[in-house]
């Protein structure tokens, strides 16, 4: 039988890699585009949600990171490093055990969720907290791997760019052409870039007849794209996104004027309300910072800026079960805590408020 054999084998052909590079995987990509008849009921577009969290570590990163390892091991390295919000080092630290390499990850202090950290502990990662957030993590990051023999594989390593083009190339197998519009989740704008890269060439292959234009979203409390400046202490309930000086910056803006894209903010309290939609509306559960490409569709659709009819093609990043905590979050603040009854039919019937059949 046939099962999907991950990325760099299934676009081999689209990547830098031969007969002999020894392909580190663990099935990636492949994730579903699932139409979002609610998000297309409010805002008239063709919604299609791209499941990012369907991935093996839950998360994008495991399609850059596949290549990165595959590309790591092909040059003898026996050890990878890199900063992490959480996703990437959760991911690097599981291809790292697959492979036989050692990985080691750079984290701010109490700033990445239990279920990512969790992931990094069980995969057997060298762990460090550091006294600074994300920023100040991918710098010690970068210096370590100038002077000391570990392998960088954050996104300025191009090889996490390339694996993550792939999503782009499922897009438009699946619709049969590039969307009108592709909104995604910014914190690097590493995946930003990756979509585009991968869009261009599908329209120079011919495998597609245009260009998405690319929206990105960044929250804000940590948008330095849109402001235009670093943010020196960037905030928000989207951990994953909490970068205050994007490595892939001048790529980024590159691929929105060459896109004609966009870039916004979003508030954290929007962030949870599209997350609440999406859960409770389309069946996706998401972390917080990957709601932020369904807030962003609302926000442009509410500011006209997205044609009837137009198809709109939304990554979700990460899978809720990263970060849960925030399903359980009441509208008044408080934890929802679902009502306890006694093992009694008529009970559970009645709080149900289930009337028996006649
Ligand atoms: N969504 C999620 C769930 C992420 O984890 C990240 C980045 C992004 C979006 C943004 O992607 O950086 O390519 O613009 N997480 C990185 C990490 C920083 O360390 O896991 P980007």
């Amino acid at each position: 039988a046939h099962q999907w054999r991950g990325v760099v084998r299934e676009y081999a052909d689209r990547l830098d890699v031969s007969d002999s590079t020894p392909i580190i995987s663990l099935g990636e990509g492949g994730t579903p585009l699932i139409p979002a008849p609610a998000l297309s009921a409010r805002t008239g577009a063709r919604v299609w949600v791209k499941f990012e969290g369907m991935n093996p570590t839950g998360s994008f990163k495991d399609r850059g990171m596949t290549m990165a390892v595959t590309k790591a091991v092909e040059a003898g390295a026996k050890a990878i490093i890199c900063a992490s919000t959480g996703n990437t080092s959760a991911s690097a630290a599981a291809y790292a055990a697959h492979a036989g390499i050692t990985a080691a990850v750079l984290v701010p202090e109490g700033k990445i969720s239990m279920g990512k950290m969790s992931q990094a502990v069980a995969h057997g990662a060298s762990i460090l907290q550091l006294r600074g957030n994300f920023d100040d993590c991918l710098d010690i990051a970068r210096e370590l791997a100038e002077n000391y023999p570990v392998h960088l594989v954050n996104s300025v390593n191009n090889d996490r760019i390339e694996g993550q083009k792939t999503a782009a190339f499922e897009v438009v197998e699946v619709l049969g052409d590039a969307p009108d519009f592709h909104f995604v989740p910014v914190g690097n704008a590493g995946n930003y870039t990756a979509y585009h890269r991968g869009y261009t060439e599908e329209l120079a292959r011919g495998a597609a007849g245009r260009k998405p234009r690319m929206f990105g979203f960044q929250a804000e409390g940590s948008a330095p794209i849109v402001r235009g400046e670093v943010v020196r202490d960037p905030e928000t309930i989207a951990s994953a996104i909490r970068i205050g000086n994007p490595a892939s910056w001048e790529l980024a803006l590159a691929a929105r004027d060459d896109s004609d894209g966009y870039f916004g903010s979003i508030s954290d309290a929007d962030i949870l309300v599209a997350h609440r939609i999406l859960s409770s509306e389309v069946g996706i559960f998401v972390e917080p910072a990957s709601a932020i490409s369904v807030a962003g569709l609302l926000e442009r659709s509410a500011a006209g800026a997205i044609p009837k009819d137009a198809t709109v093609v939304l990554t979700v990043t990460g899978h809720g079960l990263k970060d849960p905590q925030w399903a359980l979050r009441a509208a008044d603040g408080g934890e929802v805590s679902p009502t306890v009854v006694d093992v009694d039919l008529a009970d559970v019937a009645g709080q149900l408020g289930l009337a028996a059949n006649a």
